[in-house]
């Protein structure tokens, strides 16, 4: 398989295998919506040539926001906006996602975290209370809800951000769920909150849309998901009626353990050993991610059949025509990232 290779998902054409996985810019606007920045931003990004975007975590329900700023679509009034984006990236010739979210305990913003469990993350150092089974359900619906009104707004599908230690990881994740009810306890039972989501949302969106899942293949901690747990929770998700793994890793434990962090600096391709794990499991198409951004690296992954899409975030960043000239073969005309991280660790107050 090669970058320039296109692919169709449910009737959707997509041009080429090179994803903008989802990264949040804090550009939204007073009342969480869709700002002209963000507009005129996720254009420039679409012209640059990616066959897919998924626009940054979008926050479903309030009282879920992970950090200031955070783009919303809880409500209606907002589909609007939403309507601009989705038709600009459109029209630039990629299809375009919309990642939904909800932050649970990992959150720099609510008061009180809400999570499965009664469990503080040690980095957000927020109280936390266990969500009550009604309050789950409800969290279940708001999921379906925003992803109705994504399609209402003209996306052509949506991804549930079930990684990086964020509220449906929580779920996932032995380290932060220990309840007691039909929630807790197996795997299985662990699994049950993303599996009610996919099916809620899938059940909104209907058969045309393209459904993605970001899940977490390891989260880096003892007692953590590693990649054995990873592998398992993949095979549940693609029994589903899912289009897409895209596997992605870490929660803010390990986002913001300087030891960890500062081995991942040294290497290229950071998630390649778990997409490749993973894809020998499932039927479904998947998506890699992690330090992909040297063109050689994205086009190996591809040819090895370690997934059949690449994403590409930092590298995006930096240059918006990273797609363009990787395409082109023109590797030496792309201005690199230098993974100062900046836009990662500011992204909590302020503009990336
Ligand atoms: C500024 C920034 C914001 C991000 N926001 C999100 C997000 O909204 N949702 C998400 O799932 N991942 C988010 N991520 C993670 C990226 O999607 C991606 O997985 C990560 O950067 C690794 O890919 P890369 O090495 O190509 O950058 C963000 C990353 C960055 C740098």
């Amino acid at each position: 398989m090669k970058l320039s290779d296109s692919v169709t998902l449910r009737g959707k054409l997509i041009k080429n295998r090179i994803v903008m996985p989802p990264m949040a810019t804090n550009y939204a606007s007073e009342d969480g919506g869709v700002s002209e920045r963000m507009i005129n931003y996720y254009s420039r990004k679409a012209l640059g040539g990616p066959g897919m975007v998924i626009v940054e975590a979008t926050l479903v329900k309030e009282g879920g926001s992970g950090w200031h700023n955070q783009l919303s679509i809880d409500r209606d009034e907002l589909v609007p906006g939403f309507r601009t984006l989705a038709s600009k990236v459109r029209e630039k010739g990629a299809i375009a996602l919309l990642q939904l979210f909800h932050a649970g305990r990992q959150t720099f913003t609510e008061k009180v975290a809400v999570a499965p469990s009664a469990i503080s993350c040690p980095v957000c150092s927020k109280e936390t209370r266990e969500l009550h089974g009604e309050e789950v359900l409800e969290i279940e619906d708001a999921f379906a809800d925003a992803a109705r009104r994504a399609m209402e707004a003209g996306f052509d599908g949506v991804e549930i951000h079930g990684a990086h230690g964020y509220l449906i990881s929580q779920f996932v994740s032995p380290l932060t769920n220990h309840r007691t009810d039909e929630y807790g306890g197996s795997l299985e039972r662990r699994m049950r909150f993303p599996v009610n989501i996919i099916r809620k949302v899938r059940e909104a969106v209907g058969e045309k849309a393209i459904l993605s899942y970001r899940m977490n293949a390891d989260e880096f901690v003892p007692e953590g998901v590693d990649i054995s747990m990873g592998r398992e929770i993949a095979r549940i998700i693609a029994q589903e009626s899912v289009d897409l793994i895209h596997v992605s890793a870490g929660l803010y434990e390990a986002f913001f353990n300087a030891e960890l962090m500062a081995q991942f600096k040294k290497k290229y391709g950071i998630y390649r050993h778990l997409a490749r794990e993973i894809k020998s499991d499932i039927p479904i198409p998947l998506i890699a991610v992690g330090k992909l951004d040297k063109p050689g690296t994205a086009r190996e992954v591809l040819q090895q059949g370690e997934a059949d899409f690449v994403a590409v975030g930092r590298g995006i960043l930096t240059d918006d025509e990273w797609p363009k000239k990787a395409l082109a073969g023109r590797d030496d005309e792309i201005v690199y990232c230098i993974y100062c991280d900046v836009c990662n660790y500011h992204k909590y107050d302020c503009p990336i």
